[in-house]
């Protein structure tokens, strides 16, 4: 399952620190071996059960929110210089896992992908965080998954986690109804 991870997430490579390139990949294997999905599956099923006829897959979306948070990461170091401090890594872990829990909100019923009872009941940035703490991702990953989506809206967010919760809604607004 591993190499599998590895295969359809090229960025995990990415991360510099060997552990917690680890972890990362772990909280994966670990979310895929208990979802109804499988890591084929996340490359031909669309990223959002919600948007009807919606063609662009869940790893373009999940990757594309991932390159484009060190993009934004990169120009502003660049730009800003000592003004902004950025820590790369856990930029790229905290972007690669902020829907990692989403791997749990789903089900199969008839064949057919609806949201699990866990799903509706907690949405993926908590089932995410739950994932990342149980392999020993740090607190600034947790928060980064913790508050990528609306949750996070009325929470003070790390530099990390604004721009990758910003990385993430440009990488799927253009596509809602
Ligand atoms: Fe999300």
């Amino acid at each position: 399952m591993h190499e599998k991870v590895q295969k359809i997430w090229p960025e995990i490579n990415w991360i510099q620190n060997q552990e917690l390139k680890d972890k990362t990949l772990d909280c994966w294997v670990y979310a895929i071996e208990n979802s109804v999905l499988s890591a084929e599956d996340l490359e031909v099923i669309p990223f959002s059960l919600l948007i009807k006829d919606c063609k662009i897959t869940f790893m373009n979306h999940k990757r594309t929110a991932v390159q484009l948070s060190v993009e934004i990461a990169k120009r502003m170091k660049k730009n800003f210089s000592d003004e902004i401090k950025i820590d790369m890594d856990l930029l790229i872990a905290g972007a690669i896992l902020i829907d990692v829990g989403k791997l749990i909100e789903y089900d199969k019923v008839d064949g057919k992908l609806t949201t699990s009872k866990a799903g509706r009941l907690l949405r993926h940035p908590f089932s995410g965080v739950a994932i990342a703490d149980r392999f020993g991702l740090p607190p600034e990953v947790q928060h980064i998954i913790a508050y990528h989506a609306k949750e996070g809206d009325d929470a003070k967010r790390s530099d990390e986690a604004i721009i990758v919760h910003h990385a993430d809604f440009v990488s799927f607004e253009p596509f809602k109804a």
